[in-house]
């Protein structure tokens, strides 16, 4: 039974503020998206990747899949409105016997193997897998007119970062089920925690953020520069 990886690309980037779509920014002179779509083409326990672009937006990643030879790229199909809607059209496109789905965001390039196993291996032991790290700022609830509500506990609070993997199955259920009842996720393994699901938390990394606003991406180009150095 395969495991199939879902990177969702499809969004539009608006708080990146550049004129093209993030995840074809260059990090150390590829694009964002192809640094993500190699570690996942090098991982042994990924068998496919299914790509969801924005709609208009295919051609461009298509080229970029034969330019850096991309093996197993299986697919692109053409993302949603919302993030979750993305995903629901990349799950929708698996063919053929699945054990495992991972999906993991197109702007998160500096995942690593590391992480991927764990995650794959967390997803089959418990069913919902994600992962985390701890906040590392105090998180306040704030309402109306700027005025603090409550601060919660820092202990209990993790970041929700990707991959998230499933057990096939568990996770057809809830998208489907979250669809059925209009509920949007801001995260994959909540549309599994509201049926009740076990979800386990794989510590992650503070390097493996998401390029989100402009300096996301002078981080991440610092950090790829020393990854560089130490391999080379
Ligand atoms: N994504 C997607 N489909 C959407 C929205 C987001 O596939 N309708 C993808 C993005 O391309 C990104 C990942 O989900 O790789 C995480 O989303 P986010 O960082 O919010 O990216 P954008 O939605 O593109 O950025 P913004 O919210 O600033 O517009
Ligand atoms: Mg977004």
């Amino acid at each position: 039974d395969k495991c199939v990886a879902i990177i969702p690309a499809a969004g539009q980037g608006k708080r990146m503020n550049a004129s093209v779509n993030k995840q074809f920014l260059s990090l150390q002179g590829m694009p964002v998206i192809v640094h993500t779509l190699r570690v996942f083409d090098e991982c042994a326990a990924v068998d496919e990747i299914i790509l969801v672009a924005a709609a208009g937006e295919e051609h461009l990643y298509r080229k970029l899949i034969t330019e850096y030879e991309i093996r197993k790229l299986t697919g692109i199909v053409t993302g949603g409105r919302e993030r979750q809607d993305s995903v629901y059209n990349g799950v929708l496109s698996i063919r053929g016997d699945c054990e495992i789905v991972i999906i993991h965001d197109g702007a998160r390039p500096l995942i690593t193997q590391d992480l991927i196993l764990k995650t794959i291996a967390a997803a089959q032991e418990t069913g919902a897998a994600v992962v985390c790290v701890p906040v590392k700022d105090t998180i306040k609830v704030v309402g109306e007119n700027q005025r603090v509500k409550k601060t919660l506990d820092r202990q209990l609070l993790w970041q929700a970062q990707t991959p998230q993997a499933f057990r096939y199955g568990i996770f057809i259920e809830a998208i489907e089920s979250a669809r059925a009842d209009r509920f949007m996720g801001t995260d994959d393994t909540s549309l599994v925690e509201r049926l009740g699901g076990d979800v386990k938390v794989v510590l992650g990394s503070y390097e493996n953020l998401k390029i989100t606003t402009p300096e996301d991406l002078i981080l991440a180009e610092a950090i790829m520069a020393r990854r560089n150095k130490q391999c080379g």
